[in-house]
């Protein structure tokens, strides 16, 4: 028999029933030696719990031990539901209180914490009324969140978060498994670097040099010359990234696809569009509570997108940047300040801030994509897709000529040696192929507007972060 009855499902119509709830402490407030107010969380969900002495009924001993349970600690609450009247309703916005008769600690927090939950939760602008009110309370900030990040995930806005990331991993992988996709788990520990540049962790593979995994960019590929047509991998990332910014970590999740096409790149920007519209279809109708929960503490504006995602060649989006005065090298890479700057400008001329940039220069693309059929010397089959103007995705056409390709990788300095057999691959006959990766992290960042990918990462790493 379940006896428990869930915070959430608690209301008035359960008036004089007998309930037994589990949950956290959340505040503990002693009046007098007879009576404690507890005030319970579970899941989000909040109830004020009365411990009063009652002769037979509550002992004294009861209240005592009610008023030395610390903040956080697990307690079991066995009582009867009651009713508030109106005036503690509206101070309290509590429907019900419950009239404790049981109460038992499952789970002892320590009587310091080194966060504070309430505080933790404020919002800037709550902080700043704390502030000018004279309030007593600590700013707490990030490092901190993250030091003691067990305590920190239990903030609303923390709760929202990851549930919401859970639901992003969760579209990504029905939406491509209705679409035919089959889902694939590529070795981590890899010979060579998969996409080039140093930013690779080196170790030592039972005597022989590997490196962890920068994508599943060669084993995604390797899986289409295989016959498995199109294929998807939500899975770790590993970059030993030296740049200590807003959008970087040295692990994160990567959502990433690959698949056969036909005869053009924009098969794979046609999977990019539906997959993304659904996803925030998605998120905007399921996960109102948890959304509403981050905006309370970090307030932002509903992402703009369209029921087609506006599609820019790279070439427009420079002349875009030109006409505002924002000179770009000729076949350079967009700095984080102009591709900012572009989202703005995207987002006033075209109403959308998501948005596929496509057809970039050959030179800023990883050895394996392929050039412009029309330009190869300048262009290549590629795109970078935005949300409020920062990459959350770069995809392209593969190269799936192994010449091509070997001249590709040393035009690049890759030591062709290491990913011989990832090239030998493709001379038993390749597909026609293109894919995509997504930074899961980043598009919970910035689909919430959030402006630190650490506070979407679980327990993120970065050049200064190892733990926990
Ligand atoms: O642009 P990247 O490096 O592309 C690839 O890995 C290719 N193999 C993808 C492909 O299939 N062509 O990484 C893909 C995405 C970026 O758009 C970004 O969202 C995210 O991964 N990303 C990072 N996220 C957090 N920290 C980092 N250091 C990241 N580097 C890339």
């Amino acid at each position: 028999v379940n006896v428990w009855t869930r915070v959430e499902a608690l209301e008035t119509s359960m008036e004089g029933k007998n309930v037994t709830i589990r949950g956290r402490v959340q505040t503990i407030r002693p009046v007098g030696k007879k009576m404690v107010f507890l005030v319970i969380r579970e899941n989000g969900y909040t109830v004020q719990c009365l411990v009063q002495s009652q002769p037979e009924l509550v002992s004294i001993q009861m209240v005592k031990f009610a008023a030395s349970l610390s903040r956080e600690s697990i307690v079991d609450v066995e009582g009867y539901v009651s009713v508030p009247d109106a005036a503690i309703k509206a101070a309290t916005q509590q429907q019900v209180e419950i009239q404790v008769r049981k109460l038992y600690c499952v789970s002892r927090a320590v009587p310091n914490l080194p966060i504070n939950i309430e505080d933790a939760a404020r919002s800037e602008v709550e902080i700043e009324k704390a502030l000018q009110e004279g309030e007593q309370f600590v700013r707490v900030n990030q490092d901190t969140r993250l030091n003691f990040r067990a305590l920190d995930l239990r903030t609303p806005a923390n709760q929202g978060i990851f549930r919401i990331q859970s639901q992003v991993g969760n579209v990504f992988r029905q939406f491509l498994l209705s679409e035919g996709f089959v889902e694939i788990h590529t070795p981590k520990l890899i010979a060579g670097s998969s996409e080039g540049g140093a930013a690779v962790f080196r170790l030592d593979y039972k005597g022989q040099p590997a490196c962890l995994a920068q994508s599943p960019q060669l084993h995604k590929q390797m899986s289409i010359c295989g016959d498995l047509g199109r294929v998807f991998e939500i899975g770790p990332v590993f970059r030993a990234e030296d740049s200590y910014t807003h959008r970087h970590l040295c692990e994160f999740t990567g959502l990433d696809v690959e698949m056969e096409i036909k005869s053009h790149y924009f098969e794979v920007m046609d999977i990019v569009d539906r997959l993304f519209v659904a996803m925030f279809d998605n998120l905007n109708q399921n996960c109102e509570k948890e959304l509403e929960a981050v905006r309370k503490q970090y307030p932002f504006e509903p992402l703009k997108y369209l029921r087609q995602t506006l599609r820019l060649t790279y070439e427009e989006g420079v002349q875009m940047l030109k006409d505002v005065g924002i000179e770009i090298e000729p076949f350079g890479d967009l700095n984080t300040e102009a591709e900012r700057k572009l989202g703005q400008l995207v987002s006033e001329k075209y109403g959308t801030e998501f948005y596929i940039l496509y057809r970039y220069p050959l030179a800023i693309r990883p050895f394996y994509t392929m050039p412009c059929y029309d330009n190869p010397k300048e262009y290549s089959n590629s795109f970078d897709v935005f949300i409020r103007g920062e990459e959350i995705i770069s995809g392209a056409q593969r190269v799936h000529k192994p010449d091509l390709l070997e001249e590709r990788a040393v035009a690049c300095g890759i030591d062709v040696k290491t990913i011989s057999t990832y090239i030998d691959s493709f001379r038993y006959g390749a597909p026609l192929h293109g894919g995509f990766g997504v930074g899961l992290e980043r598009v919970i960042m910035l689909f919430c507007g959030l402006n630190n990918i650490r506070k979407t990462s679980l327990y993120p790493r970065d050049p200064l972060r190892l733990a926990p």
